[in-house]
């Protein structure tokens, strides 16, 4: 199958990352959180280029936004869903396999504009191309813009991803933030109704799977010298507050012997978490958020809260390392008298992705870029959570010097232009595997 250039979507696409990329909670920096104001009007924004592209646009109740395009309905064209041929009531479409694209519309603090925006609004420009070439598919397609992926309102990432596939459970919605508003709270405020956990989207025979592209956020690419590569398996993950409490008293009078500084156990605790995955590779564990109370500079700190991030590919290794960092934080606390309590906030075992999608999306790597590359993320992504609705594969973009999580990523205007021919050429691939 020829492969033909997306030029000029390319460059829509461009122009679009660079649009969503301003719109943010806070003044000259990029972020976006769960259900904030800035999410809100990403929703509204990408949500027009859906309709554009002649998707039928809804936001659930988990604030995702939704595009969805019937079977056999050239976007842009008509929604079959919507139009009835002999011009009375409503025709309903004939029952067909739906196909998941997307990614996260959430950011973290002081983001690129590229992980998560890429993987909802490449499909969008993706099903573009082939409104363009008068490609009807003869599955339907739904393009996803997930709510909550990076955990940075709630320490429980996923949280939009897991309302979409029926996996938002009680405890999830416990979680709090800093102030002690619970996920229930901010999603009854979003609704301004009660809010039940949904059922899945979907049932999952209903599905043909799920396909996110997403930045590697990596430098394994870029080494390589290939603009994308194919996801094969996504790290475990456990996320978790750590708290050492102490006793707060007067840093000008408290001799240093008599001392219970919470501070200072948590220093230790991070330099312990930093040397055991030193020694461990390809384990990684990551204090990423302190905070001291009461945190002033003549109170010797009673109370620190840590947040701490331990990923391996294996599971049973993630798990006995996070083991070795609890008997490590208890036994800082005891030789330092202080109090020490875990509180896990997310648990997610690998993941790999599915053996049959991977292959065609690797046929599609081949015969755009001749070589294609398999590579484990050590990221998160929203696939983890829609591997237990659908089988998932994930197409990785080249990313500069392997940055992400800052605001200087950057993936090349070429390199995006090879994703988007990759998609489309999987998209056609898919469409003539399936039965129409
Ligand atoms: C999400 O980006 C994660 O891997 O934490
Ligand atoms: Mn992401
Ligand atoms: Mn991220």
């Amino acid at each position: 199958m020829p492969v033909r250039s997306c030029a000029s979507s390319s460059r829509l696409l461009v122009r679009r990352l660079a649009e969503l990329g301003r719109v943010s909670d806070e003044a000259g920096r990029l972020t976006r959180t769960f259900l904030s104001p800035a999410m809100r009007r990403a929703n509204a924004l990408v949500g027009g280029w859906m309709r554009e592209a002649g998707l039928a646009v809804r936001v659930d109740a988990t604030g995702n936004l939704i595009g969805r395009l019937e079977a056999n309905c050239r976007a842009g064209s008509p929604n079959p869903a919507r139009i009835d041929p002999l011009g009375g009531g409503v025709r309903r479409p004939r029952p067909t396999k739906t196909l998941l694209l997307g990614s996260h519309l959430d950011t973290v603090r002081d983001a690129g504009k590229f992980d998560g925006a890429l993987g909802v609004l490449l499909p969008i420009v993706a099903l573009g191309e082939l409104r363009r070439r008068g490609v009807a598919l003869p599955f339907a397609v739904e393009v996803l813009g997930f709510s909550e992926e990076e955990g940075v309102r709630f320490s429980g990432a996923y949280l939009g991803s897991k309302g979409y596939a029926g996996e938002l459970r009680t405890a999830d919605l416990k979680l709090c933030n800093a102030r002690g508003v619970s996920v229930r709270e901010v999603l009854e405020e979003f609704a301004k109704t009660k809010f039940t956990p949904p059922r899945a989207a979907h049932r999952s025979r209903d599905l043909l799977g799920y396909v996110e592209t997403h930045i590697e956020q990596g430098p394994v690419l870029e080494k390589r010298k290939l603009a994308v590569g194919v996801v094969s398996a996504i790290a475990g993950q456990t996320r978790g507050r750590l708290t050492f409490r102490g006793q707060a008293g007067h840093a000008g009078t408290t001799p240093m012997a008599l001392r219970r500084d919470a501070l200072a156990g948590a220093a230790e605790f991070v330099l312990l978490a930093e040397a055991l995955a030193r020694g461990c590779e390809p384990l990684v564990a990551t204090v990423g958020a302190v905070a001291v109370a009461p945190g002033a500079p003549n109170v010797i700190p009673g109370e620190v809260v840590l947040s701490l991030d331990v990923r391996h590919p294996r599971d049973g290794s993630r798990r006995a390392a996070l083991q070795l960092l609890l008997v490590g934080a208890k036994k800082i606390a005891r030789v330092r008298r202080l109090a020490v309590a875990w509180q896990p906030t997310q648990d997610n075992g690998a993941v790999a992705c599915s053996p049959q999608l991977t292959a065609l999306l690797e046929q599609s790597v081949r015969a755009v870029q001749r070589r294609s590359l398999s590579l484990v993320s050590g990221a998160g992504h929203d696939a983890v959570v829609l591997s237990a609705l659908t089988p998932v594969a994930m197409l990785f973009v080249r990313c500069r010097d392997g940055l992400s999580h800052h605001p200087d990523e950057f993936a090349a205007s070429a390199d995006l232009d090879v994703a988007l021919q990759v998609i489309v050429d999987f998209l056609r691939r898919l469409a003539q595997a399936s039965p129409s």
